[in-house]
């Protein structure tokens, strides 16, 4: 698989298992929930392997100032989960602890799509580095 190809394929995978841990979440359905949860991050951990792949092809400092503005925000969005696995684990042992559960969710959700959209606008704007070897 092409690190272009893994990289859309996991993309794709991890926005979708998050609309459905949003969703299970929102119905109270744990037993779904959690294990989506887990599938989200080694979905993200995907992601991240074949963008650095992908990242390899292109001279992303020719794409300019978005370039240090993705990259900051890839490296934030992907600390920020911690706030949702935290909260997650303190709302099963409190259900008082729902509401920030929620409120850390769906700002991982809005860095996830701004990282998604800064890291595509990035690629489009690099130059392609010209391929090596016969
Ligand atoms: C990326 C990570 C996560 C996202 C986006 C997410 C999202 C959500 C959302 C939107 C809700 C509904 C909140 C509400 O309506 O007040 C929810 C509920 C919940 N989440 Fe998460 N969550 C995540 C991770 C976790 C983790 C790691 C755990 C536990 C280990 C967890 C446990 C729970 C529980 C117990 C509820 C309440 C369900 C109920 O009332 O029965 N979540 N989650």
């Amino acid at each position: 698989m092409t690190p272009e190809r893994g990289f859309v394929a996991f993309l794709a995978l991890t926005l979708g298992l998050l609309a459905i841990v949003v969703w299970s979440g929102l119905c109270a359905r744990r037993r779904l929930h959690l294990p989506c949860v887990v599938a989200t991050v080694a979905a993200l951990a995907g992601t991240i392997y074949f963008a650095e792949k992908m990242g390899a092809h292109y001279d992303l400092a020719t794409a300019g100032w978005i370039t240090p503005v993705h990259l900051w925000l890839a490296k934030g969005t992907t600390l920020a989960y911690l706030a949702p696995l935290a909260t997650g684990l303190l709302t099963l042992r409190n259900p008082t602890w729902r509401p920030r559960h929620r409120v850390c969710a769906f700002v991982v959700l809005v860095l996830t799509v701004a990282t998604a959209v800064t890291g595509t606008w990035m690629v489009l704007a690099a130059e392609r580095l010209p391929a090596l070897g016969p």
